[in-house]
């Protein structure tokens, strides 16, 4: 097994190793690498479902995604799935999983079962490279902040992108409940501060103007999406992809109209961030 660096910023490759047959050790080294890099790609894995969700049981109990359209028979498989005549696609914008909840999902594994012909790219941004980077007084600026997450405007009933997406998305009679988390989060894992604030889920800084606050906002999404701080992951069926929703950002590129473009997802449960 060789772990290499993806980006300079985020993500790590994983060759030469089947995640079906892990043993302990080379388990734990995985396990150091995403914390350490953020993202993880595996390439040429050949998983069922059985298999897909033994692997994410190693890494914790399975947070399952309340919205997302299930595989049938998998109710811990969350679909990604496009079709060829669909316009939309799922996170097609910056953002991380479940940043509404009290206790955000670890992670996601994703796992392509089939890519168009070309596009379809998924991006990552590390949020830890990206709060390295601020200037001083933006870090003192940002450092005691705290941030209202939701998800009525994704997944709920008045959502012109739920209504849009067609019958992708499920329950939207469930969504609605929003979460207040630090913008400056200290890794619970790494103990490294990264910004965790999204323009997906994100609605406002907390005790700020709203003028204010969606400047500040604005002002840490610019930054945050220059090049320098992603890494884009070209797929290919087989691959599997999982990060921690902790420390990156990620964003489902839609150029592919025409193609189908089908990836089984399972999240992982995690910790209320403090
Ligand atoms: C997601 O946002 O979880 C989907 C990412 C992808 O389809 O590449």
């Amino acid at each position: 097994m060789q772990i290499s660096k993806a980006g300079e910023a985020v993500g790590a490759v994983v060759d030469d190793v089947d995640v079906t047959k892990l043993s302990d050790d080379q388990f734990a080294e995985i396990r150091a690498a995403f914390r350490d890099h953020g993202a993880l790609f595996f390439r040429d894995q050949k998983l069922t479902p059985e298999a897909h969700i033994a692997f994410a049981q190693r890494w914790g109990p399975i947070d399952l995604n309340r919205f997302f359209k299930r595989r049938e028979g998998y109710p811990e498989i969350a679909e990604v799935l496009k079709e060829a005549d669909q316009q939309l696609n799922i996170g097609g914008g910056w953002h991380t999983d479940h940043s509404y909840d009290e206790a955000p999902a670890m992670g996601s594994i994703l796992y392509a079962l089939e890519i168009p012909p070309s596009g379809g790219d998924t991006l990552f941004a590390g949020m830890a490279a990206a709060y390295a980077a601020l200037d001083d007084e933006m870090k003192a600026r940002v450092e005691n902040l705290q941030a209202r997450h939701g998800n009525a405007h994704v997944f709920g009933e008045e959502s012109e992108y739920r209504k849009a997406i067609g019958d992708r998305y499920t329950n939207a009679d469930q969504a609605g409940q929003t979460a207040i988390h630090p913008v400056v989060l200290t890794h619970p894992e790494s103990g490294v501060k990264g910004l965790y604030v999204n323009p997906g889920f994100t609605l406002e800084i907390v005790d700020m103007a709203p003028e204010e606050s969606v400047a500040l906002l604005r002002q840490l999404y610019e930054h945050i999406q220059q090049d320098r701080f992603h890494y884009r992951h070209k797929w290919s069926a087989g691959d599997l992809a999982m990060w921690d929703n902790r420390s990156t950002w990620h964003y489902a590129l839609n150029d592919y109209q025409g193609h189908r473009r089908y990836l089984n997802r399972i999240t992982i449960e995690g910790v209320a961030l403090a």
